[in-house]
C-alpha cells in the first residue's frame, strides 16, 4: 500500500470566485486571492496501489480537478449560505467535503487536512468519520541545560558540547497539540478556544519564560531535551484535554525550526530519572 499526498492551495473570494482567472499559478493559489479573501490550503492523502505501468495508482491532475470541481463549489455554497463562520458545524462540513472525493478520487480517499490557518489544521480520516483531529499550535521561550548527573563532567561537556553551559541557554519553542474531537449532533467539534485556553493554563502558564531544568517540578531528575520535553507535555495534557471532551492524539515540540519530536503516547516509552 502507497499513501501519496497532495495540496491544493486555493482562495474563496466570494460570488466573484475568481475561477474565471488562468491557472498560470496555482503554487500560490487558484483560484487567487482577489482582494480580501479567504487563503486556505487542503492536503488529500490517497491510499492505493501503483499501476505496474505508469508507475501511478493515482494521477494527481485528478486529485486537483476532484478538489475543485467538487470541494471549492461546496465550500462557496456553504459561506454563501451561512456568512457566519462561527456557526459553520466544521465537524459534518469535514465529512461532507471527504464524502464529496470518494467518487471521483475511487475511493482511495485516506484523509482529508483542511489547513485553517498556518497554525491551526482540521483532519478527517476515512476510517474514523465520527472524529475531526484538531490541531493548533503555540509558543513559549524557555530556557533549559542539558546534563546528566551520572555523567562526568567532561562527559556531558562531551555529549552535550555547548548545551551543557552551566548557565543554561534559551529557546524559542514552538508547540503543537493534536486532538481527537467527536462530531456531534449538530455536526460541530470542540471549538478550538477551548482547546487554547486548556493549554495556555496546563502547559503554557507553567513552561513560558522558566528554567525548565530548574523552575517547572515535572523535569526533576529528567534531562531536559526535545524528546523528553514532548513526553512532558504529552503527560500534563493527556488527562487535562477530557475535560473539554476529546482525546489526545499527538503532540509535537519544536526546539528550533529544524528541529521538531512528536510523540503519540506510545506506551513503551519510559522516561527515566537521570
Ligand atoms: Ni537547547
Amino acid at each position: 500500500m502507497l499513501e501519496l499526498s497532495r495540496t491544493i492551495r486555493f482562495c474563496l473570494n466570494g460570488p466573484d470566485d475568481g475561477r474565471d482567472t488562468p491557472k498560470n499559478n496555482t503554487f500560490a493559489a487558484w483560484p487567487p486571492m482577489r482582494g480580501l479573501g479567504r487563503y486556505y490550503q487542503l492536503h488529500v492523502r490517497c491510499a492505493g496501489e501503483a499501476d505496474p505501468v505508469t508507475g501511478y495508482f493515482i494521477n494527481i491532475r485528478d486529485i486537483d480537478q476532484a478538489v475543485r470541481g467538487h470541494v471549492l463549489p461546496l465550500l462557496n455554497d456553504v459561506l454563501a449560505a451561512q456568512p457566519d463562520s462561527a456557526a459553520i458545524p466544521m465537524g459534518s462540513l469535514m465529512q461532507r467535503m471527504l464524502d464529496r472525493l470518494r467518487s471521483p478520487l475511487n475511493r482511495s480517499v485516506a484523509g482529508l487536512t483542511l489547513e485553517l490557518t498556518p497554525y491551526h489544521r482540521l483532519e478527517i480520516r476515512s476510517n474514523d468519520m465520527a472524529h475531526v483531529i484538531v490541531r493548533q499550535q503555540f509558543e513559549f521561550s524557555a530556557a533549559h541545560r542539558l546534563h546528566v548527573d551520572r555523567l562526568s563532567d567532561d562527559e556531558n561537556r562531551e555529549v552535550f558540547g555547548k548545551c551543557n553551559n552551566p548557565s543554561g541557554h534559551g529557546h524559542n519553542y514552538r508547540l503543537e497539540v493534536a486532538v481527537r474531537a467527536p462530531i456531534d449532533t449538530g455536526g460541530r467539534v470542540a471549538p478550538v478556544e477551548k482547546l487554547d485556553g486548556l493549554v495556555d493554563r496546563v502547559v503554557i502558564q507553567r513552561l513560558d519564560h522558566k528554567h525548565l531544568s530548574v523552575d517547572v517540578p515535572e523535569f526533576r531528575g529528567l534531562n531536559t531535551s526535545v524528546e523528553n520535553i514532548a513526553v512532558v507535555v504529552w503527560g500534563m495534557l493527556e488527562k487535562a484535554v477530557r475535560e473539554i471532551g476529546v482525546e489526545l492524539d499527538e503532540v509535537s515540540v519544536w526546539e528550533t525550526g529544524k528541529t521538531v519530536c512528536t510523540y503519540r503516547g506510545d506506551t513503551t516509552t519510559k522516561v527515566l530519572p537521570v
